[in-house]
């Protein structure tokens, strides 16, 4: 007989039909009541043993944490809080499990205590429902972009390019660390490493996307991407997911337009099809914040804040304008600030983007044309502005409770401009020849933005450590599983 999944099974109605489901134990009540999840969904399938038919030494091993496999008749539910149940008639235990040694206990267990059994994790509500939306948001992501005529460009993940000119880069080498080959000037002669040069795991698909986009039009990349820095934060992992679309014959408003839109979309997608999960996490979260002094508490629950930002319009400033509205605002003025504003030009620290979101406007923020010495070599320059002051077509997008959420520009696409750039900032032209060739041979304006994959599931989901929505989290001094 074919097992049932459990999801399928509650949008029946109990029509007497004898079905075969196979799950984990959530809780066994009064040696009758079986809780069954098999992670379809985050809703339990009432299971009903007939303990006086039933062998004992069975019951005796239905275990929270078991995994069992239930036939048996599918009826409307006795008791209240389900409207079906199954009837066993055969029962089975595929695995059992010791509660004296299981590190999971049914009861609330701390995010922190989860994070070190990760392994174990998804077997919780709140990990059952934050991996399903993070599925939820990878498909409504590929459909969106399918839906807009996007070609999915699979970037490598290996390079020898560093996209954002940072050098936060890991190292891909197979010479002997203890004995590597060295050139006459006694550096590590990677000319003898596997790929014939240092090569590094990629921080971004974005430059071989715009090569891409110059042919094809529009295409995004989704793939895991890699930073060595040391961010010992809630925001940030070593290694990330990152959408990157690039639109040719673009501006900064259509990128602008195109990441509004794409936020819109997926996250009305997880209101749409993920709302079992969606109230697990919002419940969580109510229950969390019992214990914050009223001012701390959110105005909004989880819903009704997703359901706010699909319905608002993000506002669209300057970094210019911006930066006048921090000097003059009252935690700059009164010192409450860690990095105080003082001048135009200062980079923006996650507690002036949240000023901004959360305190000022109350809703999603881009940020325009930022000074050009704080973002990357491949933005483009704005015309006419005075020397010194010289502002690139970049935008971020801020969250609240996230701070930024997309960072993406209009690309430089005028030859020279960029390889003047390249060089006031040290970014290789010789070895990134391929990367000017486009603008050498049928250039256009062209514009593209990274979505940080996991900074939009922190959000759609209401948790707070970055570390609790990605299976398993890299980051400085651990690499576990
Ligand atoms: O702002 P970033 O560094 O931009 C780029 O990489 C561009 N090449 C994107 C593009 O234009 N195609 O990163 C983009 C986004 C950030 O806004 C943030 O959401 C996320 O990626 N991000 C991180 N997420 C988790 N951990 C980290 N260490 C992250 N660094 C960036
Ligand atoms: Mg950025």
């Amino acid at each position: 007989m074919q097992r049932t999944k459990i999801a399928d099974l509650l949008r029946t109605e109990p029509t007497g039909t004898t079905v075969l489901v196979k799950g984990w134990v959530r809780a066994f009540r009064n040696n009758q009541f079986i809780a069954l999840n098999d992670g379809s969904t985050a809703n339990n399938l009432q299971v009903v043993v007939d303990f006086e038919q039933t062998n004992p030494e069975l019951i005796q091993r239905i275990k929270f944490g078991a995994a069992i496999g239930a036939r048996g008749e599918l009826v409307e539910s006795q008791g209240k809080g389900q409207r079906i149940e199954l009837k066993v008639e055969h029962l089975e235990i595929y695995g059992d499990c010791n509660p004296e040694e299981y590190p999971l206990q049914p009861k609330k267990q701390t995010l922190e205590f989860l994070r070190e059994q990760a392994h174990l994790r998804f077997r919780t509500n709140t990990f059952g429902a934050v991996f399903r939306i993070r599925h939820a948001l990878a498909f409504a992501i590929h459909r969106f972009f399918n839906e807009q005529g996007f070609v999915y460009l699979h970037t490598p993940i290996i390079t020898a390019s560093d996209a954002e000119g940072a050098g936060e880069m890991f190292r891909v080498t197979t010479l002997d660390p203890a004995n590597p080959p060295k050139t006459e000037g006694g550096a590590v002669d990677f000319s003898q490493d596997f790929f014939g040069k240092a090569a590094n795991l990629t921080v971004s698909g974005q430059l071989e996307a715009e090569l891409g986009a110059m042919a094809l039009g529009s295409v995004y990349t989704f793939g895991p991407t890699f930073r060595a820095e040391n961010s010992n934060t809630t925001r940030h992992l070593a290694e990330f997911w990152m959408i990157e679309p690039e639109v040719a014959f673009a501006d900064l408003n259509d990128n602008m337009d195109l990441a509004e839109n794409m936020l819109r979309y997926v996250i009305s997608y997880a209101l749409e099809h993920c709302m079992d999960d969606l109230k697990i996490l919002e419940e969580r979260l109510i229950e969390e914040e019992k214990s914050k002094p009223q001012d701390q508490r959110s105005e909004m629950t989880l819903t009704e804040k997703l359901r706010f930002v699909t319905e608002s319009h993000f506002e669209r400033l300057t970094y210019t304008e911006a930066i006048d509205i921090l000097r003059n605002s009252n935690p700059n003025k009164k010192g409450k600030f860690q990095y105080p504003i003082e001048a135009w030009g200062a980079d923006l620290q996650s507690e002036h983007e949240r000023y901004l979101v959360e305190k000022h406007f109350k809703k999603p923020v881009i940020l325009t044309d930022y000074p050009a010495a704080i973002k990357a070599f491949y933005m483009r320059l704005n015309d006419g502005t005075e020397p010194g002051k010289e502002t690139v077509r970049a935008m971020d997008i801020l969250f609240p409770g996230i701070g930024e959420i997309v960072g993406g520009s209009q690309r430089e696409e005028r030859y020279d401009v960029l390889v003047s750039k390249m060089e006031a900032m040290h970014i290789p032209t010789e070895e990134m020849y391929w990367y000017l060739d486009t603008r050498r041979f049928g250039s256009c304006p062209h514009a593209g933005f990274g979505l940080g994959f996991e900074r939009l599931i922190l959000f759609v989901t209401g948790m707070t450590n970055i570390r609790d929505v990605i299976a398993f989290p890299r980051y400085p001094g651990s690499a576990e599983f």
